[in-house]
């Protein structure tokens, strides 16, 4: 959440691929009669109708009957399933202290309690390295924070100490979760217990560690940073850390000037303005007013601070006394997923997207390659490799564009002096070296056995229109309201190739709308604005939707209820809805223990009113989820099949 609609930071003017587009649009236009059926034209490509054993494959992927949409508040599952709430905002990490429902825990409570606004999570077997199902670590992510919930009497007056809480409610729980005589409940007390917050010390790995463009009037050095904030999507990786992703991090500053005091070289002062707008830094953030009382959110009289937000940090759930790593390798953007393959040769691939409209995906190859039993040398694997950007181009190819200083004109007189400005200004970058603007970037999923990549481009309203770029073969629609999901194989299957074919896996929309580029592609159950993305075990692909919430009050959103949760076979292109929200919540992580019997998933910002911040006078307007009464609290619930099967099976 917290995506801002309107913003578009992606001015620069480098390629849409207009010419390639036309020529290949009228093309199909007239071979297919339009754009949906461009789409189609896609989904029934050689590079996917030429694999048989998708369509053997089909039907056996899940037989488990589907829900209707929904306007409950409450969360439906099917016929046989169990959805039981696990652990909600508020709830202690640890042996207390106690949630209180009038939103009066102090700030240093707050910082040992499960946070707002759950996102990404993923689930830890214990001990490291076992495939235990019955016991494990969940590190789950706390994207942000409705301050007319999180405090008694809401923003008003507005104090120190309430910016303190609220950057508390912010970052990664870390808790232990067992499984006894059917039901998971929180370990408490437990030696795993973490709360990582905005005002966690970590440290900076990487090219950009100790750049000038990372000192700050609080740290010198340009090595060390308090807190990670916006933490969305999220990874793991094969020796068992939890990667959070910084998102959103331009809407807690605010720059209201448009000088840089104490900025004397204006080479410098240009870069650290550009970096500032190009990332969607304003007079006045997104409502925040941190820099009311902590003055480093104030981008004007600290404009380096930004610098620090954006990245990909590392976190040991298995050692709470380790400091988590942000590794400036991977480039700094609005990080959504960051999901972690390997190579063929064992080096860490790592792909992630850009959520804004008109941004990128990105991946990352590492220098070092993984081997399973070093873990201590495996904790540095982000540390040194490539990053790259994509392209796509038309007729289903594409290319992996090295953003590394000295290649692609990203030199001094381009403005990038160093490898550390590329990954600091890595939009600027991927801008350069002419990437494909995308209708907003959110997770990305890896196919457990083909390797094939599935990414979530959610929707994006200026597409097509004279605020965005025009359409393109992978963006294929204008004003796109419902979104859709492109995939992609690497050459040769290998993560780490420099090259890929893609092509649209479903345009997503519903057959009611009167306007036929609206219908979509979906084989099954409606439903759009797809953000959450994750493959299980068996290959099921798990779609979660993020209908904001003014959207969800449009026509194009009529028929398809609240947020929601499918099974996509990727084989058939059969999609089924699994589950349905609370009112005004997202559907957020998701992810099983390793024998697929217990599935967690989050569920973000219930009773989200349209303008974001609840009124404390009336929290209770749109949702009392999970507890029937009191403020809605964002939570991980457990789902689980009654008889003790494969969920989704
Ligand atoms: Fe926090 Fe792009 O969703
Ligand atoms: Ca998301
Ligand atoms: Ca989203």
């Amino acid at each position: 959440m917290q995506q801002r609609d309107e913003t578009v930071s992606n001015t620069s003017s480098n390629p849409c691929f207009t010419q390639i587009l036309v020529e290949h649009l009228s093309r199909r236009r007239l071979l297919q009669g339009g754009l949906v059926a461009a789409g189609m034209a896609m989904l029934h490509s050689p590079l996917v109708s030429g694999r048989g054993q998708r369509a053997e494959a089909a039907g056996a992927l899940f037989s488990f009957a589907g829900v209707p949409v929904s306007k409950e508040d409450t969360v439906v599952v099917p016929p046989g399933y169990t959805a039981e709430v696990l652990y909600a905002w508020g709830d202690p990490i640890t042996a207390g202290p106690a949630f209180k429902a009038d939103a009066s825990n102090t700030t240093a409570e707050q910082a040992q309690q499960a946070g707002m606004h759950h996102d990404g999570l993923q689930f830890f077997p214990l001990p490291l390295g076992s495939q235990n199902s019955t016991r494990g670590l969940l590190a789950i992510n706390h994207e942000y924070t409705d301050d007319g919930l999180l405090h008694s009497g809401g923003m008003e007056p507005w104090t120190a100490d309430k910016v303190a809480k609220s950057q508390a409610a912010h970052g990664v729980s870390v808790i232990e979760v067992a499984l006894a005589e059917g039901r998971w409940t929180v370990v408490r007390p437990s030696q795993y217990a973490q709360r990582i917050t905005g005002q966690t010390p970590m440290h900076f790995t990487g090219p950009a560690a100790g750049h000038a463009l990372l000192k700050t009037a609080a740290d010198p050095t340009g090595t060390m940073v308090m807190g990670t904030i916006n933490n969305c999507a999220n990874g793991i990786t094969p020796w068992g850390t939890y990667l959070t992703c910084e998102e959103n991090f331009n809407g807690y500053f605010v720059n209201p000037t448009v000088d840089v005091e104490g900025v004397s070289d204006s080479a410098q002062k240009l870069r650290i303005l550009g970096g500032q707008s190009r990332y969607g830094i304003t007079k006045t953030g997104f409502g925040y007013r941190w820099h009311e009382h902590d003055q480093r959110f104030d981008a004007a009289r600290h404009p380096n601070e930004p610098n620090r937000f954006g990245w990909v940090v590392e976190i040991d759930p298995f050692d709470p006394r380790s400091e988590p790593v942000k590794h400036t390798a991977l480039g700094r953007f609005k990080h959504e997923w960051a999901i972690v393959t390997l190579s063929a040769d064992n080096r860490v691939v790592v792909y992630m997207g850009d959520d804004e409209r008109g941004e990128y995906i990105y991946k990352f190859v590492s220098e070092g390659t993984y081997a399973p039993n070093e873990r201590a040398a495996n904790l540095r694997l982000l540390e040194r490799g490539t990053l790259y950007v994509a392209r796509f181009n038309a007729a289903g190819q594409g290319e992996w564009l090295a953003l590394v200083h000295g290649q692609h004109g990203l030199d001094a007189a381009a403005g990038f002096a160093s490898q550390a400005e590329v990954v600091v200004q890595a939009r600027a970058a991927a801008d350069k070296v002419g990437a494909t603007k995308m209708d907003r970037p959110e997770w990305i999923a890896v196919h457990p056995t083909t390797k094939e990549v599935y990414c979530t481009l959610t929707n994006n309203s200026t597409r097509g229109t004279d605020k965005g770029p025009a359409v393109d073969p992978a963006n294929p629609r204008a004003k796109n309201v419902y979104g859709h999901i492109i995939r992609w194989r690497e050459q040769d299957g290998d993560p780490k190739a420099s090259r890929f074919q893609w092509d649209v896996f479903v345009l997503c929309g519903g057959p009611a709308m009167a306007e036929a580029d609206k219908h979509g592609t979906i084989k099954g159950d409606i439903f759009g604005s797809p953000d959450g993305l994750w493959f299980d075990a068996r290959g099921v692909l798990w779609i979660e939707t993020d209908i904001s919430t003014s959207a969800l009050n449009k026509d194009d959103y009529a028929n398809m209820g609240n947020n929601q949760m499918l099974a996509a076979d990727p084989a058939s292109g059969e999609i089924r809805r699994f589950l349905t929200g609370p009112n005004g919540c997202e559907i957020t992580g998701v992810v099983t223990t390793p024998d697929g019997k217990s599935m967690f998933v989050n569920i973000q910002h219930p009773g989200e009113p349209a303008n974001e911040r609840s009124d404390p006078n009336k929290p209770t307007a749109v949702s009392t989820w999970p507890d029937g009464k009191g403020r809605p609290r964002s939570a991980t619930v457990v789902i689980r099949k009654a008889d003790g099967g494969v969920v989704g099976s």
